[in-house]
């Protein structure tokens, strides 16, 4: 299934890495971009299999409307049903605002709605405001490589004993957005406040519903811990244990520290740490707003998550944004995640 790069390509098309950058050389026009894609579709297709993901760079992306016309070009199956936990707001029909969490929460790797009976086969973002350098990338990482590189010990226990993953939503009358362990309201998720019709999507999706005093919703559900490549047949680390796990933000803190230690960085570390420690101390285990165990309920080992956040670590791919990039992901193998940021930031994202 190689396909060989086009001869007549108007773009510049490299160097091998991860992501694949496509660069405009003379003609930035979004409009022949789109056609050039489709009429290309194989070597894109391959491409993006290949490598995880492709990088536009140098484009005329100007609008959310712009990055809607590229990303359909790529696959015009986009979906508009958002399962996920990071609050959006719509830009357009398909288009939303990638992540509404404050700047300072850092996002883990994940592959998109990896938890949901069908997850993406391609997520798309795409960057209208630059962040300040430094800041506010889009890192993204091969999960076939994640899983490779976890020890075969580790891949053990998670295969023996599985992945059950733990959600509590408040009601229309909950919390606010934004608190740190709070996720949005499941009327906000689920777009309306119809239990019946929420019940629907469980049942689709293989949640189990738990509706609880005070209006709140329990989602019990379970994952598998690898998937295979449709495409390549290698198995895929595809879960989301190293973001829904209690332990995960600490942990992720604690390598940006590394990355870029700063105080501030530090404080957040730390501050994250304190955090866990309480909420440990003061919820069962499926009291907390998001978690997971094995199947049986015990408890992951923190050690077993540390491996798998360093495994993506090693496996990190950081660049930086520029305005009018447009990023393409194949989430059959590749997770994304974002890293903190403060001042204007605006990143879209779509989903196929
Ligand atoms: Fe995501």
């Amino acid at each position: 299934m190689v396909a060989a790069t086009p001869l007549e390509s108007p773009y510049t098309v490299g160097p091998d890495a991860l992501p694949l950058v496509i660069e405009a050389r003379d003609d930035r026009d979004v409009g022949r971009l789109c056609d050039w894609l489709r009429a290309e579709r194989g070597f894109v297709q391959e491409r993006i299999v290949r490598h995880g993901a492709l990088l536009f760079r140098g484009f005329d992306v100007r609008e959310a409307a712009d990055f809607e016309r590229v990303a359909r070009a790529i696959d015009d199956d986009l979906k508009n049903e958002y399962l996920g936990t990071s609050p959006r707001s719509a830009l357009t029909s398909h288009v939303f605002t990638a992540s509404e969490l404050p700047g300072y929460y850092p996002i883990p790797q994940h592959c998109e709605m990896s938890f949901t009976a069908a997850p993406p086969r391609r997520v798309f973002f795409s960057c209208l405001v630059e962040p300040a350098a430094g800041s506010g990338e889009t890192p993204i990482a091969d999960f076939r490589k994640v899983w490779r590189d976890v020890a075969p010990e580790v891949r053990d226990r998670f295969e023996k004993r599985g992945i059950r993953i733990v959600r509590n939503y408040t009601g229309a009358e909950g919390g606010g957005r934004f608190d740190l362990f709070q996720l949005k309201r499941w009327d906000e998720m689920f777009l309306t406040t119809d239990r019946r019709a929420v019940e629907a999507v469980c049942a689709r999706e293989g949640f189990e519903p738990h509706w609880l005093p005070g209006g709140r919703l329990r989602l019990v559900s379970t994952q598998p811990v690898t998937r295979r490549h449709p495409v390549t047949g290698e198995t895929v680390w595809h879960n989301h244990v190293t973001t829904f796990h209690v332990s995960a933000a600490a942990g992720e803190y604690a390598r940006i520290f590394r990355l870029r230690p700063s105080l501030r960085s530090f404080g957040w570390w730390q501050l994250s740490r304190a955090l866990v420690a309480v909420q440990r101390a003061t919820r069962s285990s499926d009291e907390l707003s998001m978690h997971c165990t094995h199947l049986d309920g015990s408890e992951i080992a923190d050690a077993d998550v540390d491996a798998v956040l360093s495994a993506v670590w090693k496996n990190l791919s950081v660049t930086p944004w520029r305005r009018g990039d447009v990023l393409a992901i194949d989430n059959q193998s590749t997770s994304h995640g974002r890293l903190p940021y403060a001042g204007p930031r605006e990143i879209a994202v779509a989903w196929a």
